[in-house]
């Protein structure tokens, strides 16, 4: 398929990029590169044997898209262009919902406009809200907790919206859990901006020694160790379930929203032992206060997604780690040395 790829250049997308080559479909990457570095495309051609056709385009920007639908004739969108810091969302807000909805709103209007009916959206587990019970599965009640959270719910609510609308049209939402790890070569990874948010990014710059300790927040929830637990998801199998989404659409009716996850729980501290032993480095830390927003256990029922996708997790946390570390240790600042 002839593939439009909106925030490509970034940590999933580019990911998913790749296995898009490996499938045989045709991509073409738009991304401002607002966090993102064009070194990536570099990578992605040494990765797929050739130079990926990206271009430097805002989804904000109505006339820069309609010349790209004008210039292809696009089988699908994959929509991962959003901002996604929940705490820089919670002081910018505005900018959120102009990035996030506003380039929603005009990505949607310029796939009608071209007649292009078939989405695949980048959603989050963030749509849950505190979830009421695990494993989660889709029909949990939905709500948010933040300003970014909210720009998912309402992305969704628009998606499904259009779906109802234009009976023709075919949307999945990918809801992910905790996406970590990267390729298997170590030239493509996450690369954060200044101190990472999230856990998995943390722990590789303190083995780096970047960072003195790792501090856990709360070590007396309700869990198995008293630490946070999650469901990390490798960005490999990540990629893999949006080659099956994409492949899948044509079938789908209106919108249908999919947990990707293991659907598996793992605490902080397992997560860290798990990457002390693949990384042979001592991983300091401290256990501080709980972080404001955080709830104890948050893990996917992926069933839906395994049986409508034919997609399962292959990769497990040792896999995870091994990867994040390899990645951080053959790319200490990320793409900036490229
Ligand atoms: P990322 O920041 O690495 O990738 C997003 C890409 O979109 C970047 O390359 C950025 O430059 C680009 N972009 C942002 N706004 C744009 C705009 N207006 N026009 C064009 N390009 C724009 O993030 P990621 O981790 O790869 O996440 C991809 C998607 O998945 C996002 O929608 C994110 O909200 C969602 N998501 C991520 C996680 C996670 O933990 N990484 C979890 C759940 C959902
Ligand atoms: C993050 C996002 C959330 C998104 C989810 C899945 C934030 C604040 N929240 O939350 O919107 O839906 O990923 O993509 O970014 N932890 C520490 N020390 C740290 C960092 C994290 O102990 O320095 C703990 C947390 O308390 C949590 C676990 O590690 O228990 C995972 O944290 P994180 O990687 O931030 O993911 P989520 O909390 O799931």
């Amino acid at each position: 398929m002839h593939v439009l790829v909106c925030g490509g250049a970034g940590y999933i997308g580019s990911h998913t990029c790749v296995a898009l080559a490996e499938r045989g479909h045709r991509v073409v990457i738009a991304d401002n590169f607002s966090n993102s570095a064009p070194p990536v495309l570099e990578r992605l051609a040494r990765l797929t044997g050739q130079a990926p056709d990206a271009r430097r385009v805002d989804v904000r920007n109505a006339a820069a898209l309609a010349a790209l639908f004008a210039g292809h004739r696009f089988d699908a969108v994959i929509h991962f262009a959003a901002l996604k810091a929940v705490g820089e969302s919670c002081e910018r807000p505005l900018d959120y919902f102009d990035n996030n909805i506003s380039g929603t709103i005009t990505l949607l209007q310029a796939m009608r406009a071209a007649d292009v009916r078939r989405l695949v959206f980048s959603s989050s587990a963030t749509v849950y809200g505190e979830p009421q019970s695990v494993p989660i599965d889709e029909d949990a009640p939905l709500s948010s907790t933040n300003p970014y959270g909210r720009t998912k719910l309402v992305m969704e609510q628009l998606i499904g919206d259009v779906c109802t609308a234009d009976p023709g049209f075919q949307a999945i939402s990918l809801r992910y859990f905790n996406p970590v790890g990267a390729h298997p070569s170590g030239l493509i990874g996450e690369a954060p901006n200044g101190v990472p948010n999230n856990l998995m990014p943390y722990i590789c710059q303190v083995a780096a020694g970047k960072r003195e300790r790792l501090q856990i927040y709360g070590g007396d929830w309700p869990t198995v160790d008293g630490t946070g637990v999650r469901d990390y998801i490798h960005v490999m199998d990540l990629a893999q379930a949006h080659v099956h989404a994409l492949e899948k659409l044509d079938g789908v009716r209106g919108h249908l929203p999919l947990n990707l996850g293991a659907g598996r729980g793992i605490s902080v501290l397992e997560l860290l032992r798990a990457f002390e032993t693949a990384s042979g480095r001592e991983i300091p830390y401290r256990i501080v206060d709980r972080r404001v927003g955080d709830v104890a256990e948050v893990y996917a029922d992926p069933s839906r997604a395994e049986r409508l996708l034919g997609w399962r997790t292959q990769l497990d946390v040792d896999a995870m780690c091994r990867d994040a570390w390899r990645w951080q240790s053959m790319n200490p600042d990320g793409y900036a040395e490229t």
